[in-house]
């Protein structure tokens, strides 16, 4: 939540930071902001509402050109959306303007001293407080702004990223980092701060990933960075394997359009190299033992939205390839219920952000434990990967739509490797088994790549159904999840009741929401697999025809047993049960899409919503 950005160097520094925040606005979109340094003072520009906003102010007030310059688009958490919450926030002497990402918990006592002190506050923000203590303490210092950074960041509890300048020294810009993303660029000439490497790909693809509590300095030709006691720290540099062009809309109309599109390409992304020759498995990247993995006794997995989606969906995978218990909680519930984990527990975080707070603390309370945490990601750097024991990174590449879609499918195929991996180390299914499933998932791509034809068609029924009052979602097994996520999807893009059911779960209440004419969405699983399962969800498609439910039918292709019951059938290619949502969801996404599209909805960057959830 909430998008920064720094920049030093012999550009512009306003079509940098503008240029960043572009890239970075689906990380919060309440309003945005930016200050340069020019002349020994700094001026600010900010608006509520989204970049556009800014961008129109910025051009009836144009500001002085400068080199150095920071910049923020906002998710709000304290204070509401207006002009005078938007971050920067300059201390009252006008000479340190801060952007800030996170909580700072104790601010309302800072608040309280620095209104004793006589400071008047400006804003509802928490954020403002850090660019009045900067002020306060840059004298004692010699205005230098890293060591004020370090001894304000002393003083804050919370999680944050703060990135500052100083009006009186050019040429500067100092950032902090506790448990929130920043991440450093390194140009030539030329120095980069960022929640996200997407907001500097397009200059250079040389990343620092900082640390825990760390400072970092940039001038156009330096990075220092420091732990918060001015002790020297240790980084970690790597290069971002993918190009600018990734992160652009490439043609299509939305991000979310365009990553739908991209799932073939990422779910081979994510398979590849991780199967040898002699077909088994290779993980060694994860960083975890086969010792470790013997030892293992149950699985917990802790992931929201649509990671805790992909996690259901690996459950059943996972106990039916490696036979050990798998329980999979919302990350925001599993700390507060005094859950059983031990050292013989493995938990899986699984987020694409690598951010999200809830899923962040869940890890850290699972390790405190005793447990061993094997994070699945998409981020490199980013703050989960890094506390966790092990990492299976997913290579969707970029996400940029606020709505998940291919981070998905990626994060659902990590998680049967781990599972497959797992039941190889174990034992539980020899090489000729594995080698079977691998086969099925190689295949998954061109697959998905059949199923992406059948948006047209999904396309006219949106146009059709956008009127509805409510969409439901049911389904059975691993099409129980894909039923949430279709839900998920409509709620977050189309602003509509939507609600994923267990279809077996409908008689038991759900069934009264029934009447004349709503959709009821119907993922069938393979009636090749365990058939009793196709019966008894055919019986369910009956039920709710019977009570005036339109039928929206995904069954597998062959599959003629639901047609005299389905008011339209969406057909995806046959394959194995387990492996079924990765072609079952893709018409979901495509159908919220297209009725958020129908609604006139802004796709990218839903009402509300932000990409990265930093916040609990
Ligand atoms: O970055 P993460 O995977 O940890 O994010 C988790 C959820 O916030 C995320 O999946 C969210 O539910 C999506 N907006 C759903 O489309």
């Amino acid at each position: 939540m909430c998008g920064i950005v720094g920049y030093v160097g012999e550009k512009q520094a306003l079509e940098v930071v503008v240029g960043g925040l572009r890239r970075l606005e689906y990380r919060g979109y309440d309003s945005a902001g930016v200050a340069v340094v020019a002349d020994g003072e700094l001026d600010v520009r900010k608006k509520a509402g989204k970049l556009a906003n800014l961008e129109s102010l910025l051009g009836e007030d144009p500001l002085p050109g400068s080199t150095t310059g920071i910049g923020h688009t906002r998710w709000a958490t304290h204070g509401g959306p207006t002009d005078a919450n938007a971050h920067p926030h300059v201390s009252a002497d006008g000479k340190v303007a801060v952007i800030h990402n996170g909580i700072i918990e104790n601010f309302a006592e800072l608040r309280a001293e620095l209104t004793a002190a006589g400071v008047v506050l400006a804003s509802e923000t928490d954020t403002e407080v850090v660019a009045h203590l900067l002020a306060s303490v840059l004298p004692a210092t010699g205005h230098d702004l890293a060591e004020s950074m370090r001894a304000v960041c002393r003083r804050l509890e919370g999680a944050f990223t703060l990135v500052a300048v100083q009006a009186d020294v050019p040429d500067v810009v100092v950032g902090a980092r506790r448990s929130s993303p920043l991440v450093v660029g390194r140009g030539d000439g030329e120095n980069f701060l960022a929640s996200d490497v997407t907001a500097f790909i397009a200059h250079t693809r040389h990343a620092i990933e900082l640390g825990q509590d760390q400072v970092v300095e940039l001038t156009r030709d330096s990075v220092t960075v420091t732990n918060f006691d001015g002790t020297p720290a240790t980084v970690h540099a790597y290069e971002v394997t993918w190009d600018a062009a990734a992160a652009e809309k490439g043609g299509y109309d939305t991000f979310m359009s365009k990553e739908i599109a991209e799932q073939p390409k990422a779910v081979a992304d994510t398979l590849l190299g991780r199967i040898g020759a002699d077909g088994l498995l290779h993980l060694d990247e994860m960083r975890v033992t086969d010792t470790d993995l013997r030892e293992v006794d149950k699985v917990v997995v802790i992931a929201c939205g649509t990671a805790y989606h992909a996690g259901m969906v690996a459950k059943y995978a996972l106990e039916h390839w490696t036979r050990i218990p798998c329980e999979v909680e919302l990350a925001s519930e599993f700390r507060y219920r005094d859950p059983v984990v031990d050292r013989r527990t493995l938990v899986v975080a699984i987020s694409q952000s690598g951010e999200t707070m809830d899923t962040l603390m869940a890890l850290r309370y699972a390790r405190e434990q005793g447990a061993r945490v094997l994070a699945i990601c998409n981020t490199q750097g980013s703050t989960i990967p890094r506390e966790s024991d092990a990492v299976l990174y997913t290579r969707a590449g970029p996400e940029v739509a606020v709505a998940s879609t291919k981070a998905f499918l990626t994060q659902i195929v990590a998680c049967y490797l781990v599972a497959l991996y797992v039941a190889q180390v174990r034992g539980n299914k020899f090489g000729d088994e594995i080698g079977s499933v691998v086969r099925d998932l190689a295949n998954m791509p061109r697959k998905i790549d059949l199923v992406l034809d059948t948006a047209e068609d999904v396309k006219a029924l949106a146009a059709q159904l956008q009127d509805s009052r409510s969409v439901l979602f049911i389904g059975r097994h691993v099409g129980f999840p894909v039923a949430l996520e279709g839900a998920l999807k409509l709620k977050e893009l189309a602003y509509m009741h939507a609600e994923g059911f267990a279809a077996g779960e409908l008689k038991h209440g759900p069934i009264a929401l029934l009447e004349e004419g709503v959709p009821v969405i119907v993922v069938v699983p393979s009636p090749r697999g365990r058939s009793v399962l196709h019966e008894k969800i055919v019986s369910n498609i009956q039920e709710v025809r019977a009570r005036g439910a339109r039928t929206i039918v995904i069954a597998e292709e062959g599959d003629e047993s639901v047609v005299p019951y389905a008011d339209h059938i969406v057909r995806v290619p046959q394959c194995p049960t387990l492996l079924q949502p990765l072609l079952a969801v893709v018409p979901l996404q495509v159908f919220a899409c297209a009725m958020a599209t129908a609604k006139g909805h802004d796709v990218d960057q839903p009402r509300n919503l932000a990409k990265s959830v930093t916040v609990e």
